[in-house]
């Protein structure tokens, strides 16, 4: 084949990517009734209709100009819907619906940007002429991606609406699986690659670049992610009383916000229940359990052992017993269902080791998939890393001591999003993501 026809092959791939992104988008907003669109699920974000017309507004300001020299045809909208929040300092937002556009001014927006986007790049691709100083194929990599981590975060805001403000859908029962006991399984000194070779076709966000080989003593991983069974016991124990468990600032911060459970727990009944996306159930005692990187670690000071760093669990994930490394803890075949509990086939958590398939080389489960992992690691760039011209502040801005790298994959991450080298970070107070935790012991 040749080398531009296939270039054309990849646009045309990149192009389809992008619309199954927008469905997937799309139908996110449709699970919600019309009158929630102005609701603030989580007090420290922005309110829905933000997102309505950010994820356009981020595509138009990514290609407009740099690739495809369009005229802008809203600059107001195109400023209104540029950035969310962040919500690290805890100073909360004040705005109130009517100060936001109506409805239909947003989908006459999100409508027309589409159309202007998908004409030049359509044009573009044809012509095989760029207008600007980044490749195309690079910035619709960036608009998927980000597109497809908003599919992930709006599930995770759309969890804390009340269930009556959602369509509701009838839940399939999953397969009863196998109990598992708890284990920990030795990882030997070894090395491990972090990051993504410049040299990699594969896209990468800034702060996956560049690769290096980092050296990790030996230790122990718990073989499956801490469930929820596992979280009542340091609940009982008085857990969330124990002052020496909490570090000051996690401590402070549990007390300020009167936190004394996970925030998808809920008491009825004088029983614990839990909150799925569209239901309510007895506390499943067998699925991760997903908390706050405060709440993990002080799990894991109860045990006795700690969260593992990024290089640990990335050792445990992708390192083989004879030295080498794989592209998925599987092996290198590309992520398939039997994997794991990822890419949108469903809402909510399976059992911890319902996948034995998806096994790492030394037999540590659910490592992509079912849950982010929280480790202790503060999110910081890697040697050689240079901020995105056309997005300086993706990572960069979160360079500031105060996040935490997160890696693995939830129930709501798209495949493309469980490349090894893929890093997500949040700030440890943060109690809505779809995240969880194993533990190490450190020799
Ligand atoms: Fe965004």
């Amino acid at each position: 084949m040749l080398a531009a026809q296939k270039d054309v092959e990849v646009r045309h791939e990149l192009l389809e990517r992008l619309a199954e992104a927008r469905s997937q988008t799309d139908a996110l907003f449709a699970l919600l009734r019309p009158d929630s669109l102005y609701e603030r699920p989580i007090r420290e974000r922005h309110r829905i209709i933000f997102y309505v017309g950010h994820l356009e507004a981020f595509d138009w300001n990514l290609f407009h100009q740099r690739a495809l020299a369009l005229k802008p045809f809203h600059a107001e909208f195109d400023q209104l819907f540029a950035f969310g929040i962040d919500p690290v300092g805890g100073g909360l937002p004040a705005d109130q619906p009517k100060d936001w556009p109506a409805q239909m001014e947003v989908r006459n927006y999100v409508n027309r940007v589409r159309q202007a986007l998908d004409a030049g790049l359509e044009a573009a691709l044809q012509s095989g002429a760029e207008h600007g100083e980044f490749p195309v194929d690079l910035l619709l990599e960036v608009a998927i991606e980000h597109r497809l981590m908003h599919a992930e975060t709006l599930a995770y805001m759309f969890h804390q609406l009340a269930l009556e403000q959602k369509v509701q859908y009838a839940r399939i029962p999953e397969a009863v699986v196998p109990a598992v006991t708890p284990a920990m399984i030795e990882i030997p000194a070894g090395t491990v690659t972090l990051g993504l070779p410049h040299t990699d076709r594969t896209f990468g966000w800034d702060n996956e670049y560049e690769a290096h080989v980092a050296s990790v003593p030996a230790f122990s991983i718990d073989r499956y992610m801490v469930s929820n069974g596992q979280y009542l016991d340091f609940m009982v124990a008085d857990g969330y009383v124990n002052r020496d468990l909490w570090s000051e600032a996690d401590w402070t911060w549990k007390t300020e916000h009167g936190i004394t459970h996970p925030i998808f727990w809920k008491p009825r009944d004088h029983r614990w229940h839990y909150r799925t996306m569209f239901d309510e159930l007895p506390l499943p005692l067998d699925w991760p359990v997903y908390v706050s990187h405060a709440e993990a670690s002080a799990y894991a000071r109860w045990a006795g052992k700690a969260l593992p760093t990024e290089a640990q669990w990335q050792r445990a994930a992708f390192a083989t017993p004879d030295g080498g490394e794989r592209l998925y803890p599987w092996g290198n075949e590309a992520p398939r269902p039997e994997h794991g509990n990822f890419d949108f086939e469903r809402w909510d958590p399976t059992p911890v080791g319902a996948f034995p398939q998806g096994e790492s080389a030394f037999g540590v489960s659910d490592l992509l998939g079912n849950g982010w992992e929280w480790t202790s690691t503060l999110f910081a760039p890697f040697a050689g890393f240079e901020r995105f011209a056309f997005y300086p502040g993706y990572s960069a801005d979160f360079f500031d001591g105060k996040h935490y790298v997160m890696k693995g994959g939830s129930p709501r991450t798209a495949a493309c999003m469980l490349r090894r080298s893929f890093r997500n970070w949040f700030q440890p107070h943060y109690q809505y993501v779809y995240a969880g935790f194993r533990c190490v012991t450190n020799r």
